[in-house]
């Protein structure tokens, strides 16, 4: 069965103009782009969409991370694509990111780690809501 998950491209990404290495590994990795923006976070977009971390105390440091520049968002469709993804992109903190993984190729820090994964079929479904709308995501039939 098909599944989808929610990647963000971080500013860290664009900035350094790794998007489109990084969108070839994800694409190479057979995931299936349903949906891609553009998009500059605001301060209160980035804390709901982190709000899950609001007590920690890295909080205050995501936000301004994650507001810092342009991201890509990306509904992302694959057989147990939120496991997958994980997979692909690696530990959060690059340095204990195995080989070959997207965060342990490109990151630089456990801040600045390149991209976002969804980390269940559940939160994926509520982030995908958070970016993009029906109408911006490509109907099941039509992606075959
Ligand atoms: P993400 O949600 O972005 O896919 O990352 P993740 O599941 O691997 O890690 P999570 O624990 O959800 O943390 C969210 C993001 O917060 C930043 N972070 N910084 N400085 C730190 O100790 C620290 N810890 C986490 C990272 O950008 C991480 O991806
Ligand atoms: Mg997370």
């Amino acid at each position: 069965m098909k599944q989808r998950t929610l990647a963000i491209l971080k500013p860290d990404c664009v900035r350094r103009k790794l998007t489109g290495k990084v969108l070839d590994r994800i694409i190479e990795a057979g995931f299936e782009i349903e949906g891609m923006k553009m998009v500059r976070l605001t301060v209160p977009q980035a804390k709901e969409f982190y709000a899950v971390h609001r007590e920690r105390p890295f909080y205050n440091d995501l936000v301004a991370f994650m507001t810092s520049g342009k991201c890509v968002a990306l509904a992302l469709a694959k057989e147990n694509a939120v496991e997958d993804f994980r997979k692909l992109i690696g530990a959060t903190d690059p340095k204990e990111a195995e080989p070959g993984t997207i965060r342990r190729d490109f990151a630089e820090s456990k801040q600045e780690n390149i991209v976002h994964g969804s980390d269940s079929p559940e939160n994926a479904a509520k982030e995908i809501g958070f970016f993009f709308s029906d109408f911006e995501l490509i109907a099941n039939e039509a992606s075959e």
